[in-house]
């Protein structure tokens, strides 16, 4: 097997998150936390991720899907940390390398502190790498000790800190490397003298080090690196810190974000260079945006939408898997669904799709330079041709297309008698 691997543990329940669903499959700007794990450890160089599940595997296993460097690891019973790594023993039986462990309730981990620790353990060698944060509140984590010359002792639980321990800023974010096969020497060690009776992972590493083997602890994470969500709390802070990074990335891109606080975008979307964004926007799932375009106040781009280079769209207007061409315009009261609206076309102030017969969704299909007028509704499946005229208030209705470069209105709408 090609290394190095990861492990990503997830087959707790999260109890206080008081959810029938797996903790990591809670969403955070739109995505399961615990894919945002993944898109980290690939990214940090990781050639195969184990992931250990346990509470909802079914549900995790669906949420990652089919993808050919992910393989699952089932642990019966929930018995600690040291016991779930131990579940992924016969799908890295043979291998010999390192192999990071993370856990998949922090879904702030980035990949660059992950890449880093991979390359000092390379040129380390050393039996187990620790990556570290010193944080404000430590409150929740496993503290570090280390002794008087700063070398790595030990990992307590804040559970067993004595009130000196307690006070320790130095956490274990929960994200180490091991050097494989030591690491299963050091599991089949592990006990369950500590205050939850199960076993800790965060033993491992004293062990090696009483084994005679090299472990070492480097400070490269950051507090915001390694927020844990344990409670709906925390993965709120989550999804504020997430989208502040998905803001500020499309920022760096180009993209103008007039007031970031007031604006809400998908981990998912991509949006172009030049494009504006004005406040009360909302974008939820795998959204595309050209370059150029002029969206909000209070637009609503919803899965499958894409829009092309130069369009607009304003206020109160809802997108579902509809495509705009290239310098559309619908800039008021519409929502559109499953639509495909052609280059140049007018979508005016209240045009609605009617998509759905209360059984089936149906597609609306609009050619380029078209116009509705506001208040038409079409009801799909229809289509309108291009350069086509759509009066006010007009209702097209189903299959009742309208030929391109004619003008309908009325209700239903008919093709107007040209003037003699
Ligand atoms: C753990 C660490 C702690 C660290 C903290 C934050 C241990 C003993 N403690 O504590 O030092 O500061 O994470 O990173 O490891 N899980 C399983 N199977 C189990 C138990 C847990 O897969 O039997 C998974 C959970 O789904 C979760 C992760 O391991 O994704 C961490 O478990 P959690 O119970 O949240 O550990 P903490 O108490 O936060
Ligand atoms: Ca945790």
């Amino acid at each position: 097997m090609d290394g190095p691997v990861a492990i990503i543990l997830a087959a707790g329940h999260g109890k206080r998150m008081k959810s029938d669903k797996a903790k990591v499959l809670h969403e955070v700007c739109g995505r399961p936390m615990i894919s945002y794990v993944v898109d980290a450890a690939r990214a940090a160089g990781a050639k195969k991720i184990v992931v250990v599940v346990g509470f909802g595997a079914d549900q995790v296993r669906a949420a990652l899907g089919n993808e050919p460097d992910i393989v699952f690891a089932t642990q019966e019973k929930q018995l600690g940390t040291g016991d779930a790594v131990k579940a992924c023993r016969p799908q890295l039986e043979g291998y010999t390398g390192p192999a990071m462990i993370l856990v998949g309730d922090e879904p702030l981990i980035r990949a660059e502190p992950l890449a880093d620790l991979f390359n000092r353990q390379r040129t380390d060698g050393a039996a187990c790498l620790l990556g570290t944060a010193i944080v404000p509140d430590p409150t929740g984590f496993g503290r570090i000790l280390r002794d008087t010359a700063g070398r790595f002792m030990r990992i307590v639980e804040q559970r067993d800190c004595s009130p000196e321990e307690v006070r320790i800023t130095e956490v274990n974010p929960s994200c180490y490397i091991f050097q494989l096969p030591g690491l299963w020497d050091a599991l089949d060690k592990l006990g369950t003298t500590n205050a939850q009776g199960e076993y800790y992972l965060t033993d491992a590493p004293e062990l090696l080090q009483q084994m005679g083997r090299k472990v070492v602890a480097l400070p490269v994470l950051e507090a915001n690196d390694i927020l844990g969500v344990n409670t709906r709390q925390h993965l709120a802070q989550a999804d504020a810190l997430m989208q502040a990074r998905i803001l500020d990335q499309l920022m760096t891109n180009g993209v103008t974000v007039v007031a970031p606080l007031d604006t809400y975008v998908d981990g998912r979307a991509q949006i172009g260079a030049d494009t504006i964004i004005y406040p009360f926007t909302v974008i939820t799932g795998d959204v595309t945006v050209g370059k150029n375009c002029r969206l909000g106040p209070f637009t609503h781009l919803r899965e499958g939408t894409v829009l092309e280079d130069d369009v607009q769209v304003g206020a109160f207007v809802e997108l579902c898997r509809t495509t705009l061409g290239q310098g559309t315009i619908a800039r008021h009261h519409a929502y559109l669904g499953d639509a495909n609206v052609g280059a140049g076309s007018n979508v005016g102030a209240g045009v609605i799709t009617a998509n759905f017969d209360g059984k089936l969704k149906s597609k609306t299909t609009v050619g380029v330079n078209a116009f509705l007028g506001s208040g038409a509704i079409l009801i799909a499946p229809v289509a309108v041709g291009d350069g086509a005229v759509v009066g006010a208030g007009a209702v097209v209705t189903k299959g009742q297309d309208v030929a391109a470069g004619t003008t309908v209105a009325g209700v239903p709408a008919r093709p107007l008698s040209s003037k003699s």
